[in-house]
């Protein structure tokens, strides 16, 4: 396994980051995941976009351009021989003395890991995931915006304790105001029972991280015709729900079998559908991408 860190690839087990780096003393920095499929990084622009978004709202200039983050994750990939991949792009404030003062730190850590994806137990597909409403609260916009993908997790991790403790695959938090949020690390969709089939998913103003597949899936379902609700929505809500799934880069998308449980759902036409349409999505944007080569990202084939 070999990894990018500030400019060089190297084995895993040599690459070396100061006890002094602020990721590590005050988890300040940012980070993105992504997913690779067949040698093409989906959705690369849109994670730059929110790097970069996540990096500015924490006053982080990054260490390269869009471009040069590309080359460089190309080439984490390919020093790793994977075409199948989860990668995670993370920068940290960097080296500095003690103290929580940006400052101190002058140059970020840059860092890339390229790992094999660890296919998640078939349950998960066939019939769904457990979810748990969870006592912690998601962050409040106000004191640390859920919108900037950073380092310090402890708030997800938090509410992933409570969850295993409850037996449940995933932890579902709500906002202060007790509105649905969000997983630790995915989005929630739902599709209503009452009238018509809406599908609805708590508004990125509930304070939620906006997901990039959450963005695809309500992109696919408009193409669908799908009538897609964006709001403020209950645990009642959930509870009547016909059918429930949740999103994120690397689950794509998962259906919901129980919530703590009390309400269980078998898996419905709706997530089955776009299920399967986010896989052609993928697929095509692989296409799409190796049409629109050759590319400085060459994925040599
Ligand atoms: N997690 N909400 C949170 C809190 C997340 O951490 C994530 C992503 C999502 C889903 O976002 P996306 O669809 O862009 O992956 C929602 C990634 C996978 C992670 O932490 O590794």
């Amino acid at each position: 396994m070999n990894v990018y860190l500030n400019g060089k690839i190297l084995p895993v087990g040599e690459a070396r980051v100061s006890v002094l780096d602020h990721g590590f003393l005050y988890g300040d920095g940012v980070y993105e995941t992504m997913r690779v499929y067949g040698g093409v990084v989906f959705m690369l622009e849109e994670h730059l976009g929110r790097l970069e978004r996540s990096a500015s709202m924490i006053g982080l200039a990054l260490p390269k351009s869009p471009d040069g983050i590309k080359n460089a994750v190309y080439e984490t990939l390919e020093a790793n021989g994977l075409k199948d991949a989860y990668l995670r792009v993370t920068v940290s404030r960097g080296e500095g003395a003690v103290g929580l003062d940006p400052d101190l730190c002058q140059v970020p850590t840059f860092f890339i890991y390229a790992g094999r994806l660890k296919p998640y137990p078939r349950r998960f597909h066939e019939e769904g995931i457990r979810l748990s409403i969870v006592n912690v609260r998601r962050n409040c916009k106000e004191a640390l915006d859920p919108e900037i993908k950073s380092l310090n997790f402890l708030n997800n991790i938090l509410a992933k304790i409570e969850s295993k403790r409850a037996g449940a695959d995933e932890a579902l938090m709500l906002n202060r105001e007790g509105f649905l949020a969000e997983g630790t690390v995915s989005n929630i969709f739902f599709v209503s029972g009452e009238g018509e089939n809406a599908l609805c998913t708590p508004s990125v103003s509930c304070g939620i991280l906006k997901g990039i597949t959450r963005d695809v899936v309500i992109g696919l379902a408009g193409r669908l015709d799908m009538k897609v609700e964006e709001g403020e929505f209950t645990p009642g809500d959930l509870y009547s729900a016909r059918e429930v799934f949740i999103t994120s880069t690397i689950m794509e998308v998962l259906p919901v079998s129980g919530i703590d449980g009390k309400k269980n759902f078998s898996v419905g036409g709706v997530t089955k559908l776009l299920m399967a349409e986010y896989r052609k999505e993928a697929a095509s944007y692989v296409r799409d991408t190796k049409a629109a080569g050759p590319s400085i990202w060459g994925f040599s084939e």
